[in-house]
């Protein structure tokens, strides 16, 4: 059979534009029922070009719609990244009490200004909607923050922080980040700046994220800073760091626990895989469900502009909730797949405890359809071993990924997974993530959308989302013969099936 590209390729229930190019996630805020989703987008071409935001709504984070293109560049340039609020006390004056605005703001970038080899060629616009994210009204007096004659100076991400009761806004500027505030949305202060020599700094800066979030099981908080970084990810190219501290209203300080791992790994890393980009959060939900809620761009820099697709280019991760867990004195954000996905299981296929004493198939396509599925399992007895899982098809490509115990790392390897040509670099390598501590059980969960593989570890403590090409799809799931033997207790095998 010859596949088309949409039925290779095309994910069944991650985001993608209907047609055109797209990177990173912006705007994202709830209201009213939907979720809104904006992206940076070029709709004339499948590589990236002057910047638009597209506009998607959801009810429940997994089926988008797309509706009309919503911030079109204009004469001030470009428009590149940023976020939107619900300005719920109309602070902005945009809008009244009874409609509130949304307002935006996004990085204006002057094409013009660049090509005369000017620095200053970023600055900070906003927008308002009255039409919950219809239709925007650039607002007249921008840029609303200047450009201090800093080359990268991007991606606002505003907050309302009802611990100060100030607007707040986090900005990647060079390769820190400036805080700041805000009563009314339109003129700012800056209060301070953080991340000169801490954590990584392999590339530039940018889509900061900037949150409270309660400490798992206690009344507890701390604030998260996500950070993404353009290269110098841990397995190559783009990735997303974060950092957990305190914040007084000005200044974001580090927890000393979090200044004394970041003093043993350098980093921390919301995705060890190589296709979790430039991710924020959704503003203006905690008051109504209390989630915090993530997508990222699933895709890198790499190669995003390569990919063997090409009446669309990239697609979102599937949107993940975060939770914040102190374990031994120490802070980790974790993540899942949003709670939503279970909505669409149409079958479920159960075992008890297998005992793997050879090479295992585990579910093939005569049972289920392996190109939409969300599989769940904990190891036990696990030695010192290498465990690899794989999906496969008859081509022989297939998509691996596990635990190697003796050397102390999860991967993720792509190499044999399809189409790999389009970058020389694109699976050379094996993506890797150390671990430090020892264990001998470990629960897994893998999402897969025929072209992506998201698998958490340690209950979302460790994550690696990367994205492959396999020339037909994927018809058997299973699992390598070890040393020694090992047991997989409380196999959940969920098919997913989307209309
Ligand atoms: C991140 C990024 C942002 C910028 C946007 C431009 O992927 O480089 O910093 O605003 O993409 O499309």
């Amino acid at each position: 059979k010859k596949y088309t590209e949409e039925e290779l390729y095309r994910p069944n229930f991650h985001f993608t534009p209907k047609k055109g190019w797209m990177n990173d996630p912006n705007g994202l805020f709830y209201y009213n029922g939907y979720y809104h989703l904006f992206y940076q987008h070029y709709p004339d071409s499948n590589v990236w070009g002057p910047m638009h935001w597209g506009h998607a709504i959801s009810t429940d984070l997994v089926t988008w719609t797309e509706k009309p293109i919503a911030l079109y560049p204009d004469a001030k340039g470009y428009i590149f990244s940023g976020s939107a609020v619900v300005d719920l006390k109309n602070t902005s004056g945009f809008g009244s009490l009874k409609n509130p605005p949304i307002v935006a703001m996004f990085t204006y970038h002057d094409p013009v200004k660049e090509k005369a080899g000017a620095v200053d060629i970023q600055s900070q616009g906003i927008a308002y909607s009255l039409n919950e994210g219809l239709t925007w009204t650039k607002y007249e007096a921008n840029p609303v923050i200047k450009n201090p004659n800093l080359k990268d100076f991007r991606d606002p991400k505003m907050t309302w922080d009802n611990i100060h009761k100030q607007w707040l806004m986090v900005l990647a500027a060079g390769d820190s980040i400036f805080f700041y505030a805000s009563k009314d949305l339109k003129s700012w202060e800056l209060l301070s700046d953080f991340g000169k020599n801490i954590g990584a700094h392999g590339g530039v800066w940018e889509c900061p994220d900037f949150f409270p979030m309660l400490i798992d099981g206690s009344d507890e908080y701390k604030w998260v800073l996500l950070v993404s970084i353009n290269p110098g990810g841990p397995n190559g190219g783009s990735a997303t760091q974060y950092f957990i501290g305190d914040f007084d209203g000005k200044h974001f300080t580090l927890d000393t626990s979090f200044s004394q791992d970041l003093k043993e790994k350098k980093s921390l890393w919301i995705d060890y895989g190589r296709d979790n980009y430039a991710g924020v959060t959704w503003s203006n939900i905690s008051e109504v469900d209390g989630r915090k809620l993530f997508v990222g761009w699933m895709s890198n820099w790499n190669y995003a502009q390569k990919v063997p697709t090409q009446k669309w280019r990239s697609s979102m991760t599937l949107p993940r909730e975060l939770t914040l867990v102190k374990e031994d004195g120490h802070y980790k954000v974790a993540f899942q797949p949003v709670r939503e996905l279970q909505n669409y299981v149409s079958k479920t296929i159960k075992k008890e405890t297998l005992k793997i004493t050879k090479k295992t198939v585990l579910i093939d396509k005569s049972f289920v359809d392996l190109s939409k599925i969300d599989i769940r399992f904990n190891l036990s007895n696990l030695k010192n071993d290498v465990y690899t899982f794989s999906l496969s098809n008859s081509l022989g490509n297939t998509i691996e990924f596990g635990i190697n115990k003796k050397d102390k790392f999860f991967f993720i390897d792509r190499k044999k997974s399809g189409d790999i040509s389009f970058y020389d670099d694109f699976a050379k390598q094996i993506s890797k993530v150390a671990f430090t501590k020892d264990f001998d059980k470990m629960d897994v969960r893998v999402v897969i959308d025929k072209t992506s593989i998201e698998v958490f570890y340690d209950n979302g403590k460790t994550v690696m989302t990367e994205v492959f090409f396999p020339k037909k799809p994927m018809e058997t799931f299973s699992v390598n013969k070890g040393n020694f033997d090992y047991n997989i207790e409380n196999l959940i095998i969920n098919q997913l099936n989307f209309n």
